[in-house]
């Protein structure tokens, strides 16, 4: 098992990079490979040059697959923006389905996940985008030889590539047994990950594109935050108790409720890293600074809110879309929770996403052994203490200003 996190600054190295999870997770594959993705841009194109050369390699390898034997299926996102690679490996033998959500639930696949010979898999933030392995800040999990679980994400996966193979917007009327979840809060997978005891469980959104069993992922992101006893740290892109692309918006609180809650009533420390770029949403921010009022000394709730900005040269800066911390991970006293999306209400009721909870809890940890939970904590800790995270003020009208910067 190894978390990747894209650094801003040298890692250490006991973690690696996600290109370099992706390409030995490829290496190692025998018989298949399943990807679900949102898109596919590996290549550069007109940005091509040393940054984009991790994607191009994956991208290679990905291609290569058929002549080592290996079939490569690809459930993506409909429509595609840009079908170039997609199309590309199809001409190599990959098996592409496109799957269009639209008529089923309005979102789309945001789903970052990879499946290898049903043994091995990877979950996470990174895209399969060249600018996820260069230029943009990603947490993602692989985990090798761990069968129940990689079959487990099969069936996620299994999913989304019967929702590809039907005529548009038809859901069946139930899911098959065969894709009915093997892991879930209520029954997690007991195993040993790096040598210690685990349970851990995979969570799904939106419920109308879960099957029998699957736990569902903001509920699962609920019980992880009222689990917490001491502390909760929350690493997300955006952060906002808003429904966004309904007409008109809406309140959405569940999570913002679950963390106040913590705070105030359970005297939980809880620390938000939030990403600042040019696309932040504005209203993002006094939400954020609503929570920091908690902290008035009539109240004294530990909630605290960093903004974390990724420097850029002149020369990244012209590359759109990159430069950002686009992880989405949160680690409490007890827990581990990796997903994939972004904290707002469309991400859990539209939009298809994945999460894994580790929960090595109670443990009995060897000497020279770690778990992911505090391998999780270390790597918030670094991020949250860098020169990168700026700490939010209540009286700040202009956090993080639109534009270039
Ligand atoms: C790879 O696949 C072949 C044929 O399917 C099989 O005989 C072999 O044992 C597999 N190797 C590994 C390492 O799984
Ligand atoms: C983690 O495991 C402990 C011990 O089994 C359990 O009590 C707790 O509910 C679990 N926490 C989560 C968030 O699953
Ligand atoms: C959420 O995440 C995606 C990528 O993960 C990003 O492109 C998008 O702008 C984010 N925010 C919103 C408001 O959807």
């Amino acid at each position: 098992v190894s978390l990747s996190p894209l650094l801003a600054q040298g890692s250490p190295p006991s973690r690696q990079s996600i290109a370099d999870s992706w390409l030995r997770l490829l290496d190692k594959a025998n018989s298949s490979v399943q990807i679900a993705a949102f898109y596919f841009t590996l290549r550069g194109g007109k940005f091509a040059d040393s940054s984009d050369s991790q994607g191009r390699l994956v991208f290679e390898q990905l291609k290569g697959l058929k002549s080592k034997g290996v079939k490569l299926q690809i459930a993506v996102n409909a429509p595609q923006t840009s079908s170039e690679d997609t199309a590309e490996l199809a001409a190599a033998g990959a098996e592409v389905r496109e799957v269009d959500l639209q008529a089923v639930t309005g979102g789309i696949v945001h789903t970052k996940l990879w499946v290898v010979d049903q043994k091995h898999f990877y979950l996470g933030s990174a895209n399969m985008d060249w600018r996820s392995l260069s230029q943009v800040k990603e947490v993602g999990l692989s985990v090798e030889d761990c069968s129940c679980l990689a079959q487990d994400a099969a069936r996620i996966f299994g999913l989304y590539w019967s929702i590809g193979g039907a005529s548009k917007g038809s859901l069946p009327p139930y899911w098959p047994a065969r894709l009915s979840a093997l892991s879930s809060s209520q029954n997690p997978l007991r195993l040993k990950l790096n040598g210690v005891p685990a349970q851990v469980y995979l969570s799904s959104a939106p419920p109308q594109i879960s099957a029998r069993g699957r736990s569902d992922d903001l509920s699962t992101i609920l019980s992880v935050i009222g689990d917490a006893r001491s502390f909760i740290h929350i690493s997300v892109m955006d952060y906002l108790p808003l429904s966004q692309y309904t007409e008109p918006l809406r309140f959405w609180p569940a999570i913002d409720s679950a963390l106040r809650a913590a705070a105030c009533t359970r005297g939980v420390q809880v620390r938000l890293l939030v990403s600042c770029w040019k696309h932040s949403p504005a209203a993002m921010f006094p939400f954020l600074q609503s929570l920091l009022v908690l902290g008035s000394p009539q109240l004294k709730c530990d909630i605290n809110v960093k903004m974390f900005t990724v420097a850029s040269t002149a020369e990244q800066m012209k590359i759109p879309f990159a430069r950002v911390n686009h992880a989405k991970y949160m680690v409490t006293d007890r827990v581990v929770y990796i997903g994939t999306s972004n904290w707002s209400e469309n991400y859990f009721t539209q939009t298809a996403g994945v999460g894994l909870v580790v929960n090595q809890t109670g443990s009995v940890v060897e000497r020279g052994q770690e778990t992911l939970q505090s391998q999780a904590e270390e790597l918030f800790l670094r991020d949250w203490m860098s020169q990168y995270a700026s700490r939010l003020s209540l009286d700040d009208m202009d956090v993080c200003p639109r534009g270039p910067h």
